[in-house]
C-alpha cells in the first residue's frame, strides 16, 4: 500500500483503529517518564494522543495527509489547551525523522509494515531520532502470525518476527532491552482470538 492507498483507507471509515492506545504501548511506556517522543506511522494517533495524556510532547508523522488531519481533530477534541503538545505532521517514515538528530527521548514504531529494506530505514531514523539512553519502541506483527496468530497483513514480507528486528538494527547503535513475540487477544464476532505481536524495545548507545 503507498500513501494514496491508505488515504483512501482511513477515508472510508470514521476510525480505522481504536481510540484507545495499543496494549503494549500502554505497557512498556505507561512507566517511562514523561519527555519528548516521536511516533513514525502514526496514524491516526491513538497512541500518540494517549502519550500526551500521559505528559509526553510528541512529534507524530505519518505519509497519509487524511490520517494526519484526523489525528489533528481528534487531539483537539479529546486533548483540550494539551493538543499544542502534540505536533501531527505529514511525513514519511523512510526519511529523517522530524526535528534536529538526537532531539527526542523516545520513538515509537507501531504497527509500520513495510518490506525489509524500506522498513531498516525507517528503524534507523527511530534511532537517529532519540538521543543516547533513549528507547526505540518497536511493535509489529509478527512473521509467525502468518501461520499461528490472527489478522494483520497477508504478504511475509512485510511482518517480522524479534530476531528480524534485531537483524535489521545490527550496525546501529543500540542495545536490545526487550525482545520478544506477545499474544493480543482481539474480539471478533467468532469469539476472542489470538494475534501474534513482535515486542522490541531498544536503547540508543552513545
Ligand atoms: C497499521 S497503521 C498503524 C498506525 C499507528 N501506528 C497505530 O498503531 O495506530 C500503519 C500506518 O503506517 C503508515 N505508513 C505506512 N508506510 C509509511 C511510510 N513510508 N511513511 C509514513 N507512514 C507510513 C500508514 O499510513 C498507516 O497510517
Amino acid at each position: 500500500m503507498d500513501a494514496k492507498d491508505w488515504d483512501e483507507r482511513y477515508a472510508a471509515h470514521d476510525l480505522v483503529w481504536s481510540a484507545e492506545p495499543n496494549r503494549f504501548v500502554a505497557e512498556i511506556i505507561g512507566p517511562l517518564t514523561p519527555g519528548h517522543a516521536v511516533d513514525l506511522a502514526a496514524g491516526e494517533g491513538r497512541n500518540a494522543i494517549w502519550m500526551v495524556e500521559q505528559g509526553w510532547t510528541v512529534v507524530a508523522s505519518d505519509y497519509s495527509l487524511v490520517a494526519v488531519e484526523r489525528m489533528r481533530t481528534l487531539a483537539a477534541d479529546r486533548l483540550g489547551d494539551d493538543a499544542s503538545r502534540l505536533t501531527p505532521v505529514v511525513a514519511d517514515a523512510t526519511q529523517p525523522a522530524p526535528g534536529a538528530p538526537a532531539a527526542y527521548d523516545l520513538a515509537l514504531l507501531c504497527y509500520l509494515q513495510l518490506p525489509a529494506d524500506e522498513w531498516r530505514q525507517a528503524l534507523r531514523a527511530g534511532v537517529e531520532a532519540v538521543r543516547p539512553g533513549g528507547r526505540v519502541v518497536v511493535i509489529g506483527h509478527a512473521g509467525r502470525n502468518l501461520a499461528e496468530g490472527w489478522g494483520g497483513p497477508s504478504e511475509r514480507a512485510v511482518l517480522y518476527d524479534p530476531d528480524e528486528v534485531l537483524d535489521r538494527a545490527d550496525g546501529l547503535p543500540v542495545t536490545a532491552l526487550q525482545s520478544g513475540i506477545r499474544e493480543r487477544p482481539v474480539e471478533t464476532v467468532d469469539g476472542t482470538k489470538i494475534a501474534l505481536d513482535t515486542v522490541v524495545v531498544l536503547r540508543r548507545e552513545g
